[in-house]
């Protein structure tokens, strides 16, 4: 990691918000951190073995994934050290029957002594990075031949987002220091298909009503759950399940 890592420095000051979005009924967001989680877990349920989570943040969904007592190895990595002390401290408590490591590290430099994950988690990072043309062989070059990638993304082919896009772009560069990066379900698709990886099944979510938590957090909750279905279909969220083989 580069010392003066902007995305380190932006998340060092965030494990406590982000740790309440996984509690409650407060915001859309926690709807939706919720319902990611979720999704990891369906999306997940095939894979055993050994797991690597890319950008773990506070830990919440590695330790849903544990809990299935599926895998017996786990390497959790995340560039802030404040999000995985975090992500430690509640992985740590919580999982008794895996043989856990965490390190501290830009997901692009990792580079494992044992590089074979039979599940890689990549939920909340492509926004961050970009880079998709490095970051998908990366991934895929640590990937057992039945491996699998959970990766998620917010769409631009959603209205809400591309609203939020127009409006905030400024604001988000001056407020984090670095610019936050889109993708469209084509981007992924191409991006996919250029590292050689395919898409097995895919899941959508969140209504994503532009402002609504800053409006009105509680009822955007109660909005978000009011549309799950509808979201189901055309949500701002995407989860994917790739594969190599
Ligand atoms: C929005 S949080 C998502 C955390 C978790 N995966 C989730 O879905 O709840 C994004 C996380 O990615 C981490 N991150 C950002 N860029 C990274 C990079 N290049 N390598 C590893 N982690 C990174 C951040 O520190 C932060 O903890």
């Amino acid at each position: 990691m580069k010392g003066n890592d902007p995305v380190a420095a932006f998340f060092d000051q965030l494990p406590d918000t982000h740790k309440r979005h996984f509690q409650g009924r407060a915001s859309g967001a926690s709807f939706n951190f919720q319902k990611r989680l979720t999704l990891a877990c369906e999306l997940g349920g095939a894979s055993s073995g050994r797991l690597l989570d890319c950008a773990a943040g506070t830990g919440e969904i590695t330790c849903a994934l544990l809990k299935s007592g599926r895998f017996d190895h786990a390497t959790v990595v995340d560039v802030s050290a404040a999000m995985l002390q975090s992500a430690k401290e509640l992985v740590m408590s919580q999982i008794k029957n895996a043989e856990v490591e965490f390190v501290q590290s830009d997901i692009f430099d990792f580079k494992p002594a044992d590089p074979r994950f039979d599940l890689i988690l990549c939920l909340g990072l492509i926004a961050h990075t970009g880079r998709l043309d490095i970051l998908l062989p990366h991934l895929k070059s640590m990937l057992t031949p039945h491996g699998r990638i959970i990766l998620q993304t917010t769409l631009t082919d959603h209205l809400g987002t591309r609203v939020v896009r127009a409006l905030t772009s400024r604001t988000e560069l001056a407020r984090r220091g670095y610019r936050i990066s889109w993708f469209s379900q084509r981007n992924i698709s191409e991006a996919c298909d250029r590292a050689g990886l395919r898409i097995l099944e895919s899941r959508r979510h969140s209504l994503a009503f532009p402002f609504g938590d800053r409006l009105w957090a509680r009822a955007n909750f109660q909005l978000e759950s009011r549309f799950k279905q509808w979201a189901s279909r055309h949500g701002a969220d995407a989860i994917y399940l790739l594969g190599a083989g």
